[in-house]
């Protein structure tokens, strides 16, 4: 019997590999020959850890599980194919999973992360086939004309970027990959990297042909270690099975990648910041013009895309620029990776085309708060993204939707807090966090941060709380306009969100009360 465990560190953390263990005991005890498989999460979080296992009706699910009820399930449920209340039945029939469009994410969760073989019986690089055929000119005119857009959270054209790298005089150009995820509450690039590898690998790869660059580099944020593993055991793999090297698939192209490990900064997620880190340097903001497209890693063209970005560029090549197109609204086309986290009764990665709005994620697939208490605000688009009231929960998930009510999606983090949260502390944790990840290089990000902490202090403390008040808006708008980058440029969003949304939260009143 076939069963299948995930190893994605969030499965790790809440026990996956106790289960295993239990699982390979029990079975051993009873003298049953059984074969487990550890794969990646479907990213059905509340639900883990989980055991699938493999009946002629296809996979069947237990969970969440404890390492004492796995035994019993070997013995009643599964053996006996009695109903078990653990059971959860067919993976993709649950409600969670089945209102999801996984176009990026078909693989995660399914498949062997470790193994080429599972990743091509599953489709995998049938994108590349097809790129190769096509030729570089035509994959970058796939690419712009599916209608990618940067899944790092600026939304800036994947295909555009590409064509600026590819219309660069020809020499050493470069892939960048950026996966220094330091959001709160996001996890989807973490989760395709420990998950399914080789399609990371088969995106950049069709990036560097298409723009004539050899060589990739992965960024990959320290706190991921299982990730860094994963992506060095399949890129290992990758160059034994001649898919990455100097003749990639048999064909005339060459391309490479290395994993390199960052050091902790949020600000080297921004991608000039990441281009020094990669360089040896600290990580500190470069001013632009020039582009990296143009003057990059080393001086070169290069292609700095999000690790979401590249894991779809696969399934855009496979399936055809049309067939992603047809997902999504307006000018944002295809679909989202959405992470629903903080105080979420059912957290976890929805892949949804664009159009769905906040209400359906945080009440319909989040099912309201784990503490049962009223939702009272959200932030969307990490520790930079705009908090949004349950009013506004008619926003579509859509760039431009977002933007005309103040907001970002950015890389699709969603982070719930129930009625119990004090809201000016939250707009003070959004300048006390860009003070603390500020590189500095900018007066109104370095100072201005600190000074909008203490002045927010001042409200709190009831001090010429109107006076402050417009102090912090003024702020804001210096901030916002005069930073050179999104850290120092964002931070008013959660500031000014939560002013203009949850004004009873800045009353001297309330704050004088508790
Ligand atoms: P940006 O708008 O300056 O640039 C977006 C991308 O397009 C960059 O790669 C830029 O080099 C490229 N680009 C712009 N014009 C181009 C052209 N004409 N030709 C070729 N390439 C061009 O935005 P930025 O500062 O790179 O990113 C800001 C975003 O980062 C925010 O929206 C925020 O949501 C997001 N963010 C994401 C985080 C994460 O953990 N994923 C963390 C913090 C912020
Ligand atoms: Fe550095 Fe902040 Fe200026 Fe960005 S806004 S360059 S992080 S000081």
């Amino acid at each position: 019997i076939r069963f299948f465990i995930s190893r994605d560190a969030a499965s790790l953390a809440v026990g996956a590999d106790a289960i295993a263990k239990a699982l390979q005991q029990a079975a051993d005890t009873k003298g049953l020959a059984i074969e487990i498989i550890r794969t990646g999460s479907r990213g059905l979080f509340w639900l883990e850890p989980m055991i699938e296992v493999e009946t002629p009706q296809g996979r069947i699910a237990y969970g969440p599980l404890a390492p004492e009820n796995v035994a019993e399930l070997l013995t009643d449920g599964l053996m006996n194919g009695e109903p078990h209340p653990l059971c959860l039945g067919r993976p993709e029939a649950i409600p969670y999973l089945a209102k999801q469009q996984r176009l990026t994410f078909a693989r995660c969760g399914i498949v062997d992360p470790r193994s080429l073989e599972d990743y091509l019986a599953h489709g995998g690089y049938r994108g590349l086939a097809r790129a190769l055929d096509l030729g570089p000119a035509a994959m970058i005119e796939e690419v712009v004309e599916s209608g990618l857009r940067g899944r790092g959270g600026a939304g800036f054209p994947t295909g555009i970027k590409w064509r600026t790298v590819a219309q660069t005089k020809p020499g050493q150009k470069y892939i960048v990959c950026n996966a220094d995820e330091g959001d709160s509450g996001t996890f989807s690039d973490r989760m395709i990297m420990e998950g399914d590898p080789f399609v990371l690998i088969e995106g950049m790869t069709i990036a560097g042909i298409a723009v004539g660059a050899t060589k990739g580099y992965i960024y990959i944020r320290s706190e991921y270690p299982h990730a860094v593993h994963a992506m060095e055991a399949a890129i290992e793999a990758a160059r034994r099975a001649d898919y990455l090297g100097s003749n990639v698939a048999g064909s005339e192209w060459a391309f490479d990648i290395e994993v390199r490990v960052g050091a902790g900064a949020y600000v080297c997620g921004e991608e000039t910041a990441l281009l020094e880190s990669l360089e040896g340097k600290r990580g500190l903001v470069r001013a632009k013009p020039p582009l990296p497209a143009h003057v990059g890693l080393f001086g070169c063209p290069t292609v700095i895309n999000n690790v979401m970005s590249l894991a779809t560029v696969p399934f855009i090549l496979a399936q055809g620029a049309k067939t992603y197109q047809d997902y999504g609204m307006g000018r944002s086309r295809g679909t989202m990776p959405i992470q629903l986290a903080g105080n979420v009764k059912h957290g976890g990665l929805v892949e949804i085309a664009f159009g769905v709005t906040l209400g359906e994620l945080v009440e319909g697939f989040g099912g309201g708060t784990r503490s049962g208490r009223p939702v009272r605000a959200v932030q969307v688009g990490g520790p930079l993204g705009a908090y949004f009231p349950v009013d506004l929960f008619d926003t579509p998930f859509d760039y431009e939707a977002f933007a005309a009510r103040d907001g970002l999606i950015g890389h699709g983090g969603i982070v719930v807090f129930d009625d119990t949260v004090d809201m000016l502390k939250q707009a003070r944790f959004a300048m006390e966090f860009c003070a603390h990840e500020s590189c500095g290089k900018c007066t109104p990000c370095r100072i201005g941060s600190t000074r909008g902490a203490e002045t927010l202090d001042k409200i709190a403390h009831g001090m010429e709380a109107e006076h402050n008040l417009a102090l912090v808006k003024d702020l804001c708008e210096t901030m916002k306009f005069g930073s050179l980058c999104a850290l120092g440029g964002f931070t008013p969003y959660p500031v000014m969100s939560a002013l203009t949304h949850f004004q009873d939260d800045f009353t001297p009143v309330r704050h004088a009360a508790e």
